[in-house]
């Protein structure tokens, strides 16, 4: 019901009387008037009048379903949204509950207190100042499929971004740099049986309005946000609504042709890594190579001493 009102109350330039919502709706004055105090509680402003009724001056900056959903023109992805305001974690809030959920469920936090990032490191989630958000799915692909989408995701999310004007660069298998800078990960996680994926969730983390005081010492230096990088506020809930909007269309195309290559193309033109000389960090060496080429199967191509060699994920520092 509180949404109602407020698409009745976005809907309109000029104030809408309690009588009209309340005919609109079927729901009673006082009704109305309780569910205006709570959206103003949530950080709406909302002027009323006695005689004139309700207007709204502004809305939040927050990434709630009524906020994101104006911009979203998906065909099932992000229909549902669970927000939060903070919350220790999307992706593991979405693990727990994939195998049991809507195909296309959004998780969204305005903070999280426990993010993580690959290979067991911390995601910094600072409130109201990033996106941190979880896509749950359930593709009927096998395990082995997995890592594609991630590549999805990264030439999606660089697709959305480009649109900043910036120097951005995707570093595989999961990051999106600019200038040299991190300012997104993913982390895809799944559920799979030996032949199938139950359920797989794409962690997205995006550092968007974070300022140079929210990272410690250590990440300023290899950190940055798209407001440092452009000097401008950025709007998240369009931001979000973008990602979801380019992510679908990449994925929908893919389940339906099978083909990454068009994907892996966006990869390997914005690489970050092709043709430098990167160190290879592996669970018991560390050597440095250079990189060829990401092959066909979304493998990094590296020559390691005139040894070529592949590896299907990994991490790589530069
Ligand atoms: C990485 O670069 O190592 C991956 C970072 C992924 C961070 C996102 S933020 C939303 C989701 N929830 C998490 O705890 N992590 C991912």
């Amino acid at each position: 019901m509180k949404s109602k009102i407020l698409n009745i109350l976005r809907s309109s330039d000029t104030y809408v009387s309690g009588e009209e919502i309340s005919k609109l709706l079927g729901i009673s004055r006082a009704a109305i008037w309780k569910h205006i105090n709570q959206l103003k509680k949530e950080g709406y402003q909302i002027d009323s009048l006695t005689k004139n009724g309700y207007k709204l001056i502004s809305s939040p900056d927050i990434l709630s379903f009524d906020e994101i959903s104006p911009f979203l023109k998906t065909k099932f992805i992000g229909h549902d949204i669970l927000y939060y305001e903070s919350i220790d974690s999307t992706n593991t809030f979405a693990k727990s509950i994939s195998q049991n959920c809507k195909d296309g469920l959004v998780i969204i936090a305005e903070e999280q207190t426990k993010g993580r990032g690959r290979l067991g490191r911390t995601w910094v989630s600072p409130k109201r100042k990033g996106i941190w958000m979880s896509i749950i799915l359930h593709p009927n692909l096998p395990p082995s499929e997995a890592h594609k989408l991630t590549i999805i995701t990264a030439s999606s999310i660089y697709n959305t971004l480009c649109k900043f004007n910036v120097d951005i660069k995707i570093k595989w298998p999961n990051d999106i740099l600019i200038n040299g800078k991190k300012i997104c990960g993913i982390l895809t996680e799944m559920n799979a049986e030996l032949n199938h994926i139950n359920s797989l969730v794409i962690g997205i983390g995006i550092n968007v309005n974070t300022e140079v005081e929210d990272f410690n010492e250590e990440l300023t230096k290899i950190a940055t946000s798209l407001r440092i990088e452009t000097g401008k506020f950025i709007d998240r809930k369009k931001l979000t609504a973008e990602i979801l909007n380019n992510f679908e269309d990449f994925y929908i195309d893919y389940l339906s042709t099978k083909d990454i290559r068009p994907y892996l193309e966006i990869v390997r033109k914005n690489s970050a890594l092709i043709n430098k000389y990167v160190e290879i960090i592996k669970p018991n060496e560390k050597y440095i190579a250079k990189v060829v080429d990401i092959d066909d199967d979304g493998q990094l191509v590296i020559d390691n001493d005139g040894k070529i060699e592949k590896l299907l994920s990994g991490e790589v520092s530069l």
